[in-house]
């Protein structure tokens, strides 16, 4: 059994919690410090249930660097997975100074107090949101940057910062290098099996799996497909919808390639999680009606601003250098946000 211990920022959400699942199955001790600004605890609740262990958590923002310094000093962290982070684009664009200060002011306080702890293996939640308008519609990890919103560049920003630390480990000849692994997701959706956990978004979703099992379930009445005149075969908006339980096992590829020869005695490296293919918004809408049982009523709308018309993952490297690879089809993704959605009708809100 492996004992290391593994600070999870944010752990209380969606992806984080889902990883505390495959963290504690697979044998780690599991710290967790989240605000509760995006989440409720009953999600780490049911953590413990579906897995039948337990887990420490601290409420704390990761701005606070006494409280973050004071959990290294309790705990024996030897990685952290960072998913504090705040991600809703809109909200981005009103309010860019709090994105800005959440996302990359949070991540400077962490690495600060990780670097003052020796603890320097870090997993970053980053995005496919970085990659610029390249004309392309499969982006590999080479690709130019180019958010094009302050919730995307906040991402870019850390990216570059922590790009940066890396590079001064080597100027300086540190003796404890930094080994991060930026993971650029593409479109996490789905749930854990068991249905006790899922993505649990507040007030009317913006994005588009949350809002159709919404509609299926009756809370919201239509869905609007934002564009039928994009180029691509049904003129519908084409993505990597990728499931969270994969999305989630990539992580733990990475705390173990991180450790591992051949990533090397330190550095920083991006790698896209996704599956390698793009599915349409009608084809979703098609998928899940077949799987669910369900009628979808939908209307096509014009297009949402800042909006490409075809985004999906080159894999190969994750394949390559993690060993890992999305496993779950989307079917699976559909199945298990139904199950979710039906067994939590109002979400962690009982
Ligand atoms: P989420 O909102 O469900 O989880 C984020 C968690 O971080 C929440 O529990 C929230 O309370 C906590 N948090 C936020 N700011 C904090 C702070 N300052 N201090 C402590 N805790 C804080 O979001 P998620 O979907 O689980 O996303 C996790 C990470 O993955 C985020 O960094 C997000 O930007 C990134 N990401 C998500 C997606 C997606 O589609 N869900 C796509 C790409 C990247
Ligand atoms: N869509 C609709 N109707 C809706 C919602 C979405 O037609 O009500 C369409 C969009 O136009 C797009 C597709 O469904 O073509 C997917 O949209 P999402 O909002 O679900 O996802 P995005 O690809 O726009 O963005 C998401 C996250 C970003 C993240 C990005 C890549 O919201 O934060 O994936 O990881 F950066």
């Amino acid at each position: 059994m492996n004992q290391q211990t593994i600070l999870v920022t944010g752990g209380a959400g969606y992806i984080g919690s889902h990883a505390c699942i495959e963290l504690l199955q697979a044998g780690f001790n599991v710290v967790v410090v989240d605000n509760l600004c995006n989440s409720k605890t009953e999600a780490l609740s049911r953590v413990q249930q579906i897995t039948d262990k337990t887990l420490t958590f601290y409420q704390h923002d990761i701005r606070d660097k006494a409280a973050l310094a004071d959990i290294f000093a309790k705990e024996a962290i030897s990685s952290v997975m960072h998913f504090a982070g705040l991600k809703a684009v809109g909200e981005s664009c009103e309010k860019p100074a709090l994105y800005y200060h959440n996302n990359v002011y949070g991540t400077l306080v962490l690495t600060e107090v990780m670097a003052e702890a020796n603890v320097k293996q870090l997993v970053f939640s980053s995005s496919a949101t970085v990659y610029g308008e390249c004309g392309c519609t499969q982006y590999a990890e080479n690709f130019p940057l180019g958010p094009i919103n302050p919730y995307g560049r906040s991402k870019a920003m850390v990216e570059d910062i922590l790009r940066d630390l890396s590079a001064a480990d080597t100027i300086n000849q540190a003796k404890s290098p930094w080994k991060i692994a930026l993971l650029r997701y593409f479109n996490p959706i789905g749930a854990h099996e068991s249905g006790l956990i899922g993505e649990d978004p507040n007030g009317i979703p913006n994005n588009l799996l949350p809002y159709i099992a919404q509609v299926a379930i009756g809370k919201l009445t239509q869905l609007s497909v934002f564009g039928n005149d994009y180029p691509t075969p049904d003129g519908t908006g084409i993505r990597d919808y990728i499931h969270v339980v994969d999305l989630v096992k990539g992580h733990i590829k990475a705390i173990a390639t991180l450790e591992g020869d051949a990533f090397g005695p330190g550095g920083c490296k991006a790698y896209n999680l996704g599956t390698g293919r793009g599915y349409s918004v009608l084809e979703i809408i098609d998928t899940f009606q077949k799987v669910t049982g369900q009628a979808i009523n939908y209307k096509i709308a014009p297009r949402r601003a800042g909006d490409l018309a075809e985004c999906f993952a080159n894999p190969e490297l994750a394949l390559k250098e993690l060993d890992w690879q999305a496993e779950k089809n989307l079917a699976d993704m559909v199945a298990d946000t139904w199950n979710w959605q039906t067994k939590n009708p109002q979400g962690y809100m009982q």
